[in-house]
């Protein structure tokens, strides 16, 4: 048997972790065209299985095992892409340890004496479904683009409005439900401008106090108030070359708004018991999650602000919009959290996927990358079911009609198809049974665009529709 560390070749290899090798094993296994490499420690495997990416494992478990040595297995068994198998005892799989262990982290079980048959079976379907896997796709930028996962046509709609943001100095405006990405939009724009290197000052204006929140944005002098025992540098004078990020600027009292339309109409602001002007030069984008227009008719927000602030206006998505980037956002919470729980989890079960997608998400992508973390702490079995994510049922639903439906079903499976074939319209079209000019005409319909989240693609004709995509945007953004 192998034992040194030298790479192997990993096609019909098994890696064999026990205390000591086993010669007929290694004979065996050649003989039935399986080439074994030994590792006698986890830390061994685990280089091992990172370095040659084996397929297939086969640990052997003591007969006296313990909860110890069954967790430090652990640490080289968790890679989602390696299948293995375990060597037990006679009787050993009533052990309830032994059993919870085979269940979370093995692909099958033989039990010693085996039957060599019976191994090869095991190992040679291991191999099998082990090779079917993909790796893990990676969560940028395949998926999105600026930081954000989202592939679907309102989030690529959203990434070429960003781009036309950055090359603009005017003040934006994000509006979104809570949670949908508002602060990540406003940190992208910022990134796109010329302002990139310099600083991104970020402001809560719901979390602070609204009798501090007036020295906060401006500054004060020494002695300014009682407790101003030095001078303080304001959050807008900070972000001065950079932008400074208003958040949650419809809970701005109104005596605050007012100094705060000064410093966008004049560029200037003066600290708290100061005595001059100071020019500030910063790029302002605001966000809110409650409704401005409305804050506005019922007086509680200064509609001149609201001009100035909402030169510019970008609008969030809800989740519940997002048609397919639900699956791709679960994912990528997942990926992110999956080393948080207590076993090997393979991903996400189909019911857990549908589950998601008729939740309607009052709490949008936070609430859905938190549920995904809880699942992943909380579940029991090597799939995330749609019971570990304790959804609300939502049999109360609005009612949707067969038409509407067949409509969604039909946008989606176009979108995924044009997804999966980086916008080739050609061969999106095979895949869907359809002629290109039908597709062109369905994306026509329904409001597709021919244009992947990293650039533009060719349209039916051959050119790009880029130039009458911005003639058609312009309106809606300024
Ligand atoms: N498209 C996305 N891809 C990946 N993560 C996202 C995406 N959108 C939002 N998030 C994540 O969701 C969380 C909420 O995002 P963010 O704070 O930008 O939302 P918000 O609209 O400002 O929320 P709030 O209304 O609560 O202020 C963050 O952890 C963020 O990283
Ligand atoms: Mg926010």
């Amino acid at each position: 048997m192998n034992t040194t560390c030298t790479p192997v070749d990993t096609e019909r290899t098994v890696l064999y972790v026990s205390s000591l090798p086993d010669q007929d094993l290694t004979r065996f296994l050649a003989a039935s065209g399986w080439h074994a490499v030994h590792a006698r420690s986890t830390a061994v495997a685990e280089r091992m299985i990172e370095r040659d990416n084996i397929k297939v494992g086969l640990v052997e478990l003591p007969s006296d095992c313990t909860s110890q040595h069954l967790s430090a297995l652990v640490s080289c068994m968790r890679r989602v892409e390696t299948n293995w198998v375990a060597q037990i005892a006679p009787g050993q799989s009533e052990n309830e340890l032994v059993s919870r262990f085979i269940l979370d982290y093995c692909f099958d079980f033989v039990t010693r004496p085996w039957l060599n048959e019976r191994l090869v079976f095991a190992l040679g379907h291991a191999h099998g479904l082990s090779s079917l896997r993909h790796p893990p796709a990676a969560p940028e930028p395949s998926l999105g683009r600026h930081g954000m996962v989202g592939q679907c046509e309102a989030m690529q709609q959203l990434y070429r409005r960003i781009d036309k943001c950055g090359v603009t100095d005017a003040p934006v405006f994000v509006a979104g439900e809570s949670g949908t990405g508002k602060e990540l939009t406003a940190r992208a724009i910022h990134d796109r401008s010329s302002r990139a290197g310099r600083a991104f000052v970020a402001i809560n204006c719901a979390a602070i106090p609204p009798s501090l929140l007036q020295a906060e944005l401006f500054g004060h002098e020494r002695g300014a108030f009682t407790g101003a025992l030095q001078r303080k540098i304001g959050r807008i004078e900070s972000a001065n070359e950079g932008t400074l990020f208003l958040d949650e600027i419809g809970d701005m009292p109104h005596e605050c708004q007012a100094v705060l339309l000064r410093f966008l109409q004049e560029g200037t602001i003066e600290r708290l018991g100061g005595n001059g002007q100071i020019n500030v030069d910063a790029r302002v984008i605001s966000a809110t999650h409650v409704d401005l227009d409305k804050a506005v008719e019922d007086g509680r927000f200064r509609s001149d602000l609201y001009h100035r602030l909402c030169v510019l206006r970008l609008v969030e998505p809800p989740l519940r919009e997002r048609g397919g980037d639900i699956k791709l956002l679960a994912n990528y919470a997942l990926s992110m959290y999956k080393q948080d729980g207590a076993r090997k989890l393979r991903g996400l079960s189909s019911d857990a996927i549908v589950a998601m997608s008729n939740y309607p998400w009052p709490g949008n992508v936070r609430e859905l990358i938190n549920c995904v973390r809880r699942a992943v702490v909380m579940s029991e079995g090597r799939f995330i079911t749609a019971s570990d994510l304790g959804l609300p049922e939502t049999e109360n639903g609005p009612a949707v009609t067969l038409a509407e439906i067949r409509s969604k079903a039909e946008k989606d499976a176009i979108e995924h198809a044009l997804q999966r074939h980086g916008y080739k319209l050609s061969e999106a079209a095979a895949e869907l049974g359809i002629s290109r000019a039908t597709l062109y005409r369905l994306m026509h319909a329904n409001r597709l665009h021919q244009e992947p989240a990293g650039g533009r693609a060719p349209n039916a004709n051959g050119g790009t529709d880029a130039d009458e995509e911005a003639e058609r945007q312009a309106p809606s953004l300024v």
